[in-house]
């Protein structure tokens, strides 16, 4: 895929404005299309707020905001939109009917060469696509807000050419993403899995009250994250030595909790009101400010982290 790819997002909520964005931002022309045309203006809105934040954050100019925005065409029909595309990403609801109709009217519309990528995070999407297309389609999975969060699982289905994927790959490595190749499809992929299994144990160490939530996130921000940020944690356990590692599973006292589908300490939130940001407080209080300038500041503060994250990359000081 050129350079100058023409690139369809099907879809322009939560993921599918901002990877409009990500690939407006690595230079290809990008149709953003949504069912509710309400939803597509909301999307453009989106996208300019996004890229604004990630001007005062010295991320990008704004030049180069200008520049991202003008390859971006909000196109209220999906088969407009994917007439004449090289790549169609799909991020409409995570819903099987509507998903199936989706791909059954991108595949009516879309050229025969064109690649089709999925952003779904939980289903085994393959099954839904039509026959034609199984050769050059993938799952090419997304985190939030990945204008900023450079991992993008991607996931062939059992008749992808290996081609695509290798296309595929070079692209995001093109944008300067971190593509991670899987064999096939698995629900939660990699750091979704290890997200859910730190969730668990976070929920238990709440629901007992062994910890608060401030010795929780302290623990994560001051211990864990500096260093997996640096070298991930396999790397991390090679630091430490694998005889400790050894040791360590042979000496656990305690069996890491199983699912239990609720959390006492979670519904009392919810029950007080308190659902998180967009309430004002969740597991913590953030003081009267609102949503809008949360997400902006967390925004603000991960491009800075993340500028220098790849800086050090770049220094590459560990030689892996
Ligand atoms: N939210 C996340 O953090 C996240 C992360 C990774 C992957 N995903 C995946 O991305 C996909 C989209 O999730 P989201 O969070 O952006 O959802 P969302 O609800 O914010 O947006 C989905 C959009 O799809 C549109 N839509 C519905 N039917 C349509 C149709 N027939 N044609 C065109 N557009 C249609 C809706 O109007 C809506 O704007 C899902 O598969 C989800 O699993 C989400």
């Amino acid at each position: 895929m050129d350079a100058n790819a023409k690139v369809t997002l099907v879809g322009a909520g939560l993921l599918g404005h901002a990877l409009a964005l990500v690939h407006a931002a690595g230079g290809h022309q990008v149709k953003m299309q949504d069912i509710s045309e309400k939803q597509l203006e909301v999307g453009v809105g989106l996208i300019e707020s996004a890229l604004s934040t990630m001007v005062d954050a010295g991320a990008i100019t704004a030049a180069e905001k200008a520049a991202t925005l003008s390859r971006i065409t909000p196109v209220p029909k999906l088969a407009d939109a994917v007439g004449d595309a090289d790549l169609v990403v799909e991020a409409v609801v995570e819903n099987i009917p509507v998903k199936t109709q989706v791909f059954a009217e991108i595949d009516a519309a879309a050229p025969a060469g064109a690649i089709i990528a999925s952003n779904t995070s939980n289903l085994d999407v393959f099954p839904l696509i039509p026959e034609s297309r199984q050769e050059r389609c993938l799952i090419a999975h997304w985190y939030t807000p990945p204008y900023i969060i450079d991992l993008v699982d991607l996931a062939p289905g059992p008749k992808t050419d290996a081609r695509v994927m290798d296309e595929m790959e070079a692209l995001y490595n093109g944008m300067g993403k971190k593509p991670v190749r899987f064999e096939k499809f698995i629900n939660g992929y990699v750091a979704n899995r290890l997200q859910a299994a730190m969730g668990l144990e976070i929920t238990k160490l709440l629901d007992e009250g062994w910890a608060s939530a401030k010795a929780i996130d302290d623990s994560i921000k001051y211990g864990l994250a500096l260093r997996m940020a640096l070298m991930g944690a396999l790397m991390k356990a090679d630091f430490t030595g694998l005889d400790m590692m050894q040791r360590g599973m042979a000496n656990m006292t305690y069996t890491p909790p199983v699912p239990k589908g609720s959390s006492p300490t979670l519904n009392k939130l919810m029950d007080q009101g308190r659902g998180g940001v967009m309430s004002g407080a969740g597991y913590f209080d953030y003081g009267g400010m609102s949503p809008e300038e949360l997400f902006r500041n967390r925004d603000i503060g991960l491009l800075k982290l993340k500028a220098e994250v790849d800086k050090i990359e770049v220094e590459n000081p560990l030689g892996a």
